[in-house]
């Protein structure tokens, strides 16, 4: 059902010193897309009315990544606080429940955003919903106050919190559902008399419960709700990441020999009884087919592999390959924007890049396309049925006729017309005897070395 009435406010100004990064911290990649964008794509699921991205001064790239999204320009980083305030005019009025978020905690999924939303609209109807969570280790998250009733009371940052404070294992996700006819209203009230002198955010439960109103907390899944602050922290989203796809690929009926050597992208689609061996790595943009096989240490990106293909080990398939039903892609070949068709077979230490390798076509090993001059790339096209001895150099612009073949060893520079043999390497020579008369020269040599 999509939540007309409800918006969302992403915070992403924040500078993230502290992955000590050029890129800002939102832009950081989880599973081949900026983390952000795993936000987005959950709050789009839920169909809000409208959803406003607030920025940084310089973070330009950050709203791009949030297109078609509105963002909002938090001139000066003064807290979260400050910086939903700053989205105030993009947002507009007459939200009815305004969900804020943190560009930092990007793995919270549609389920539990449901489910904050719903806590807010249920009676006696708070005027803030916290979606709370019990990490193993709180170390910095701020911790959520109750009272004796369970209530939610104030949030107090890790920094600004006492020795007995610290203690309490409820801590803030930073996801909160609010009343949109409050929001603004109450944000004005926020100080920032605290130990970074910022405007906190948390600082919103205490200014609610001042004026009478309501506030609660719910709980969710810790690792669903981590921030992301440092490296470390990007690294542990990312298995969350990873483990999640894995989970969906399996689910989807795809074969997974060792899941946890595998890494997937976001956008990767595997078929019906697709095998995967061990540390396959799937960069964005694939999809694979069903009943296909990808052998161990394979990487692929950008790539299609058609139903009952047979990848590696150990190939590597870059954006616009293009794999038809049935072939055999083997060990230590390369394949760049290349439409292999039906039933060909490139199996050894190839490289076929910008070119057409006709349906049935046989690639022998150690082929090379020469696509590129240095200036300029060109196309080479190898015609249903060819034959490709070994170590032939294609060198492209060149086209290969329907069921011609090339002799191994041959530097083809020359389109070859269908059906003929093309030989493009010195002739062979010989010399009879040519030994044995070599041998008395070779035995008087080393006699004047030993001498
Ligand atoms: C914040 C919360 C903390 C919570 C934790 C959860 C506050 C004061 N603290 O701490 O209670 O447990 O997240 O991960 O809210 N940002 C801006 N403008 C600013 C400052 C921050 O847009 O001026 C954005 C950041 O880009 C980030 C988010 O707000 O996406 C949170 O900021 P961050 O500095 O990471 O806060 P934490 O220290 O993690
Ligand atoms: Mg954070």
């Amino acid at each position: 059902m999509p939540e007309g009435d409800t918006a969302a406010v992403i915070l992403a100004a924040g500078m993230g010193t502290r992955m000590r990064s050029a890129v800002p911290k939102v832009l950081h990649p989880l599973a081949g897309r900026p983390m952000i964008r795993h936000l987005i794509a959950a709050l789009e699921e839920l169909g809000l009315a409208r959803i406003v991205v607030v920025v940084g001064p310089g973070m330009e790239a950050v709203a791009e990544a949030a297109a078609p999204h509105a963002t909002a320009l938090q001139a000066e980083r003064l807290g979260t606080a400050h910086a939903l305030m700053a989205a105030r005019e993009a947002l507009g009025e007459g939200f009815a429940d305004v969900l804020v978020l943190f560009g930092d905690t990007p793995l919270v999924t549609p389920e539990t955003l449901r489910r904050l939303l719903a806590a807010r609209r249920a009676r006696p109807r708070p005027a803030l919903v916290v979606l709370g969570m019990r990490p193993e280790h709180p170390n910095e998250y701020g911790r959520l106050v109750t009272d004796r009733r369970g209530a939610l009371t104030r949030i107090v940052e890790a920094r600004d919190a006492s020795a007995r404070e610290r203690r309490i294992g409820l801590c803030n996700s930073g996801a909160m559902a609010v009343d949109g006819a409050r929001l603004f209203d109450l944000l004005v009230h926020i100080g920032n008399d605290n130990a970074k002198g910022e405007y906190y955010l948390t600082d919103l439960v205490a200014v609610a419960r001042a004026r009478g109103l309501r506030a609660a907390a719910i709980e969710g899944d810790a690792g669903e709700l981590m921030g992301i602050n440092g490296r470390a922290d990007l690294a542990a989203a990312e298995a969350i990441v990873q483990a999640r796809l894995r989970r969906a690929a399996m689910e989807g009926g795809a074969s997974l020999a060792d899941p946890q050597s595998v890494f997937l992208s976001f956008d990767t689609r595997l078929g019906r009884d697709v095998t995967v061996g061990p540390n396959v790595v799937f960069g964005p943009g694939v999809s694979v087919g069903e009943g296909a096989t990808i052998h161990a240490f394979s990487h692929l990106a950008g790539a299609v592999v058609a139903p009952g293909a047979v990848v590696g080990p150990y190939a590597r398939l870059r954006p616009g390959a293009r794999i038809g039903a049935g072939t055999h892609i083997g060990n230590f070949v390369e394949i760049k924007n290349a439409e292999v068709e039906a039933g060909a077979k490139v199996n050894h230490l190839t490289y076929v890049g910008d070119a057409r390798v006709g349906e049935g076509a046989n690639v022998g090993a150690g082929t090379i396309t020469c696509n590129y001059d240095g200036r300029a790339k060109h196309r080479t096209d190898i015609g249903a049925g060819a034959f490709i001895g070994s170590n032939v150099a294609l060198v492209a612009p060149v086209s290969v006729g329907k069921d011609a073949v090339v002799g191994a060893g041959s530097v083809i520079t020359k389109d070859v017309a269908p059906g003929a043999l093309a030989l493009a390497r010195p002739e062979q020579v010989e010399v009879r005897g040519w030994a044995a008369r070599r041998r008395p020269r070779k035995r008087a040599k080393r006699g004047r070395g030993r001498g």
